[in-house]
């Protein structure tokens, strides 16, 4: 289990050294992540390299018998880059330079950014590569954290040749873009641009793939740091710092290209929905690279300083949180960072070491974090532990929140939602791509899958028709790859499965006001509004009760499907709201409007009845979370009374035999309890499609 922190030696006089390497022991710390944000101290003129500060660093630290994570550096450039070359610098949409004296402010498509910090890769990479203190690499840090898009020139220019690689002809562009739609057919290559700031809405076509090529960007500037590390003869896994569900990066495509998964979670102890959403994170994590365990780079000792109130953590919090992360795969606890800054931004942001020191709850609870995780047995690899898939696709995000639809939708919170119904069941889930539909699952949950690529149709396809069962629904298989419906509208894919014929949307409106119509799109206030005209409500009745539906009230018909729920007012009454249809051996459920509250665990009962899917812990408390890690079972209280537990099974710190856990409010137990039934025979591994 790794332990440990980022390390920014290059904020302090060198006397404070010999002390942090000191405490770092004291605290159980076995890694540091150096030099994230070094690269001016490193290089501070084009012409001036200084190591020696950092040769000093990581003996000190190998001496004390503390890891290295080493930093390529190259995630804020320092102001001679900046002053000098102009060109490094991204911008805005409306082509505004965003400037230097904060951090991020590269463009990541610009080729002297990218010379630049090859050029520091490749001396770090030669200086320390075979440094026995080193044993990872970090690069860059969170990618596209600040800036999730960049329409400078430098972007423009790599636009265009990613675009003329992804099509070679410009009318294959034209065609896969609909351009003949408001006059806007292309010549040549050069005639594109970003979509920088325009009158009205842009083409949602070229935004896809837009959104495609700014991951794209971000993704090429770690591959080019991974293949300058490798080529200098790095044999340390490389890895670089995910941030959980972040829409700008698809993730997935990024997976295969790390060594390790590493991700940064800080969640909000003012949101109520902390755990389900750290939960999620965790899960979604643990889905990229399955049976391997991550590691959790980054978290908060107490409070943040970049909300707009940071409140620090309930007593106990901190060993709830780490325990999730455990408990969903991690085999590494790390936080921002070993000391808190003096000077900066992040002078108030909590660190292992606060400025109050050693005699503090927050050294109390890291000392204690440290020497607990040190005592762990170790760690079952995460196996195959879910019986759930939830398709979660970044492509569909992109796609699916583009403007001009019937209504709005935020994928990712109603992603939370149904996740979060599986969540309070005690029910484990892996989020995935539709492509992976198969491996295994009893059930796949794939709610407004609007973009179904071909490939992902076919393997939920396949996954029914060999005895899965799959709920989607309600705006799903709507357009392809290109954000274009295909011939014959909608459901055009899944149609035969559900058994279902799709006619119409029927988005529900709440309250309409004119400040949410087209214009100034804008400020907070036409944002609320548009919010508040997309939040009306529709009755569905299921098993005799009377539930809520969101977002749209779809006119679907039976084809050969059978109605299991019916909407019970507005212009859809009597028609179904939830359907149900045999295929092959398995079964698909489709729900025409995306159910809240009651109604949502309604038909999350349902489904779980037909797949047969069971909990990781029968009859969990309220406030109690369960996780299956192999044999390893975690129990949490993250409710503020004690609770009990009956699981039989061995306790892993202190080896005794459990009948009833007792928890009381964040306390945590970890259980080893191989699973009761067996899981469901798994499907072939090939059955994954590249995506
Ligand atoms: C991110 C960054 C860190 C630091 C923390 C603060 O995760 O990677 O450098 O800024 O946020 O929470």
């Amino acid at each position: 289990m790794l332990y440990g922190a980022d390390y920014n030696p290059d904020q302090w006089p060198e006397e404070v050294w010999d002390e942090d390497v000191r405490l770092m022991q004291e605290a159980g710390v076995n890694i540091v992540s150096l030099g994230i944000f070094a690269w001016s101290r490193i290089q501070p003129a084009e012409d001036v390299w200084d190591f020696e500060w950092l040769d000093t660093v990581i003996g000190k630290l190998h001496a004390g018998g503390i890891a290295v994570n080493l930093a390529t550096a190259t995630a804020s450039p320092p102001p001679w880059v900046s002053a000098t070359y102009p060109e490094t610098l991204p911008a805005d949409e409306s082509g505004a330079s965003y400037w230097p004296g904060s951090r991020q402010h590269f463009a990541p498509s610009s080729p002297t950014y990218r010379r630049l910090a090859g050029e520091l890769v490749r001396r770090l990479a030669e200086r320390y590569a075979h440094h026995p203190a080193v044993v990872m690499w970090h690069v860059g840090n969170e990618f596209g954290c600040h800036l999730w898009m960049d329409f400078s020139d430098a972007a423009r220019d790599a636009y265009r040749v990613w675009l003329a690689d992804r099509y070679t002809t410009i009318a294959a562009l034209n065609d896969a873009w609909g351009t003949s739609f408001w006059s806007q057919r292309y010549g040549s290559f050069d005639e594109i641009f970003p979509p920088r700031l325009a009158p009205y809405s842009h083409n949602p076509s070229s935004m896809l793939d837009w959104r495609r090529f700014t991951s794209d960007m971000l993704l090429e500037c770690y591959l080019m740091e991974r293949t300058i590390l490798l080529e200098a003869g790095a044999t340390q896994p490389i890895t670089t710092n995910f941030m959980g569900p972040f829409k700008p990066a698809d993730y997935r495509k990024w997976a295969p290209h790390m060594d390790v998964i590493a991700d940064d979670c800080y969640p909000d102890p003012a949101n109520p929905n902390r755990v389900r959403d750290a939960a999620f994170q965790r899960d979604l994590i643990r889905s990229l690279k399955p049976g391997v365990p991550w590691l959790l780079w980054e978290q908060a000792t107490d409070a943040v300083n970049w909300r707009p109130a940071n409140p620090g953590k309930k007593p106990g919090a901190l060993m709830a949180e780490t325990a999730q992360s455990v408990a969903r795969g991690a085999d590494g606890i790390m936080f921002f960072q070993w000391r808190q800054s003096r000077a900066g931004s992040e002078k108030f942001h909590s660190a292992m070491l606060p400025h109050a020191g050693t005699e503090t709850r927050t050294w109390d609870a890291v000392t204690e974090l440290g020497s607990r995780l040190a005592a762990l047995p170790e760690l079952p690899a995460p196996g195959r532990d879910a019986h759930v898939a939830l398709v979660f696709d970044w492509e569909n995000w992109w796609a699916v929140e583009e403007r001009d639809h019937p209504t709005e939708i935020d994928y990712l919170a109603l992603t939370l939602e149904w996740y979060g119904a599986f969540h309070e069941r005690g029910i484990q889930v892996d989020v995935i791509a539709p492509e992976e539909a198969g491996l295994g699952y009893a059930l796949v949950v794939a709610p407004a899958l609007y973009l179904l690529r071909g490939e992902g149709a076919d393997a939920l396809t396949r996954f029914v028709e060999t005895g899965g069962t799959l709920l989607t629904g309600p705006f799903t298989d709507l357009v392809d790859g290109h954000d274009q419906f295909r011939d014959g509208g909608f459901l055009t894919q899944l149609a035969p499965v559900l058994g279902v014929r799709f006619e119409d949307f029927g988005a529900l409106a709440g309250t309409a006001s004119s400040a949410a119509g087209v214009g100034a799109l804008n400020s907070d206030a036409v944002a609320a509004a548009r919010h508040a005209a997309a939040s009306g409500t529709i009755e569905f009745a299921l098993d005799g009760a009377v539930h809520r539906g969101r977002l749209v009230a779809e006119s679907v018909h039976t084809t050969t499907a059978t109605t299991v729920a019916t909407f019970r007012s507005g212009l859809q009454a009597g028609s179904p709201a939830l359907t149900r249809h045999s295929f092959g051996d398995g079964e698909a459920w489709y729900t025409a409007t995306q159910p809240v509250g009651d109604g949502l665990g309604a038909v999350v009962d349902a489904v779980v009845a037909a797949s047969g899917v069971r909990p990781v812990v029968d009859s969990l408390p309220a406030g109690v979370e369960a996780a299956r890690r192999g044999d390893l079972v975690t129990l949490i209280n993250h409710g503020d009374a004690r609770a009990e537990v009956a699981i039989e099974g061995v306790d892993a710190e202190t080896g005794a035999v459990t009948a009833l856990v007792a928890l009381e409010p964040q306390a945590v137990a970890f259980v080893l309890a191989p699973e009761r039934a067996p899981a469901p025979v798994p499907g072939p591994r090939d059955a994954v499609a590249a995506h």
